[in-house]
């Protein structure tokens, strides 16, 4: 396969996933894993990828110089070929302004990773930083402002200051299998049905006769991950679902319909509500909430189980990108979603985990679950953040405003669906707001609390635009949930986009 050495770009994952939709199987490691781990996995080809820093810097991101010895074919990306440029005797200097959106390449010099690729096409930059001279050996291959492209073809190795993983790179797609299948001749074998079957199999003879528990949320990995696991060792599984009374509406009663009765599995729900409420009572800050939450989370799961006893496997829906930023060089990024996931589990439970869709991208999830026979529409679900509602009632939570929100919010997944909007936006919800108006219904004044609908576009999460959806079925969503959700008189629409905003409104 590929190996993708990670300086901390935010376009990484995105690098791997078009790898693997070439059927070759790629990897992600931290820059600095040793040189002969990574030569120990025999990889095909490497790719140095983009990140943050500078090579100027004292405590600039390298590697050992050897890689470029190693006679494996690299590509160096953004400050991959930085880095490439530096190590190798080049110069960088920092450029005047940086260039950050589409550039256009021109092709001066053409060389196997350009094979196909029209003389000038459009690109994608974001650097500041610059090639100024390129390291003997090497040759310029493209420009743009700036030295855009180099390549030592002798040596396999290329470079570019451009992304090409990003879709504004029009010949992106083409330069990386140039890269993968014919500079690399990388073997096409990563296929996802193969997945499942090895899956299957590894799952059973690691289990062998044991029970396995697992914590089923309804989102998509926790559901993938029970019914891969549950098609390998059957009534061995036992699910957990907590019912932390957070969830969306009738979200228990789908969850046992779709998983019980559909695909028949064992499922413990546990009605927590009220546990949960009272712990909440009095707290408004929103990071108290989350512990709370987590913990509390820990705590009835941690009971839960111990009906099971004899259970030797904690089963867990982690996917490939939580391997990936738990191993990272801890970037700005990382810490800004570290408050993202709900409390691991406690050390005491001394079970094995068993983590089946680890190595798999959140779309392979997806197809992983469509091939097990899941609904498009289980598989297609937005995210769900693990503090549920908890922190989309704004300030203090109690049982009431979270019965206004759960119909609110309901009422907006029912015409996102209705009106086919629902898979042209990646994340949408209601927040309610703890702020009450004036409004007027029939002849009657009324106060009441206010909903906001938020809806969001992006690719992963980190940056992302507010959806431009219909005025008329804005107009439609809020005439439905003042008229048919008690408590709400008025509704506004966030058009804010990460960043400065988040997502979420807490
Ligand atoms: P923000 O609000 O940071 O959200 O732009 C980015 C993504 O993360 C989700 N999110 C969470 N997920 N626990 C989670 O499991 C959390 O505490 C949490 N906070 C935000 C959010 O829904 C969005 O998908």
């Amino acid at each position: 396969g590929i190996i993708i050495l990670d300086f901390g770009s935010q376009y990484n994952q995105l690098i791997g996933r078009r790898i693997r939709e070439m059927e070759v199987y790629s990897e992600i490691v931290p820059f600095n894993t040793p040189l002969d781990e990574i030569l120990a996995k025999k990889p095909a080809g490497i790719i140095l990828s983009g990140g943050p820093s500078s090579v100027n810097a004292p405590d600039a991101h390298l590697v050992e110089k050897e890689l470029f010895d190693s006679g494996i074919p690299l590509l160096g990306i953004c400050y991959g070929m930085q880095l490439t440029a530096h190590l190798l005797g080049g110069k960088v200097s920092k450029g005047v302004k940086g260039e950050y959106g589409k550039a256009e390449l021109e092709i001066v010099r053409s060389n196997p990773l350009f094979t196909g690729v029209p003389r000038k096409s459009t690109v994608w930059m974001s650097h500041f930083d610059e090639v100024e001279e390129v390291p003997e050996g090497f040759e310029i291959s493209g420009r743009s402002g700036v030295i855009a492209a180099m390549a030592n073809e002798k040596k396999n190795i290329f470079a570019i200051q451009f992304h090409p993983e990003v879709t504004h790179t029009e010949e992106g797609p083409k330069m990386l299998e140039n890269f993968v299948l014919n500079i690399c001749k990388a073997e096409k074998n990563w296929k996802l049905t193969g997945y499942i079957d090895r899956t299957i199999a590894e799952i059973r003879e690691k289990v062998g006769d044991e029970k396995v528990i697992l914590g089923l949320s309804g989102g998509v990995d926790s559901s993938v991950a029970a019914v891969l696991i549950h098609k390998a060792i059957g009534d061995q599984l036992q699910c957990i679902f907590v019912d932390t009374g957070l969830l969306r509406k009738d979200e228990g009663e789908k969850v046992m319909e779709n998983y019980g009765e559909h695909f028949h599995m064992n499922i413990d729900m546990v009605d927590a509500s009220e546990r949960f409420l009272s712990k909440l009572k009095g707290v408004s800050d929103p990071e108290e909430k989350r512990k709370i939450i987590g913990k509390e989370f820990v705590a009835v799961f941690d009971e839960e189980s111990h009906k099971f006893e004899g259970a030797k496997f904690l089963a867990q829906g982690t996917i490939y990108p939580d391997v990936i930023e738990s191993q990272s060089v801890k970037g700005p990024s990382a810490v800004i979603k570290s408050h993202h996931n709900v409390g691991g589990l406690p050390e005491e439970m001394k079970l094995q985990l068993l983590e089946p869709l680890r190595e798999l991208f959140k779309d392979e999830v997806r197809k992983v679950g469509e091939e097990l026979g899941i609904p498009h529409h289980l598989v297609y679900r937005h995210p769900f953040p693990g503090p549920g509602l908890g922190i989309r009632v704004l300030g203090e939570v109690d049982a009431e405003k979270v019965k206004i929100l759960q119909e609110a919010d309901d009422i907006f997944i029912q015409e996102l669906y209705a009106n086919k909007l629902y898979d042209k936006v990646s994340q949408a919800f209601v927040v309610l707001l703890p702020v009450k108006s004036v409004g007027v219904m029939g002849d009657e004044r009324t106060y009441e609390y206010t909903a906001v609908v938020r809806s969001a576009n992006t690719i992963d999460f980190m940056t992302a635009t507010f959806s431009k959806l219909p005025w008329e079925f804005l107009e439609n969503v809020s005439n439905r949930m003042i008229n048919e959700v008690r408590g709400i008189n008025r509704v506004a629409y966030d058009i804010s986009s990460k960043p400065p905003a988040t997502i979420e409104w807490e």
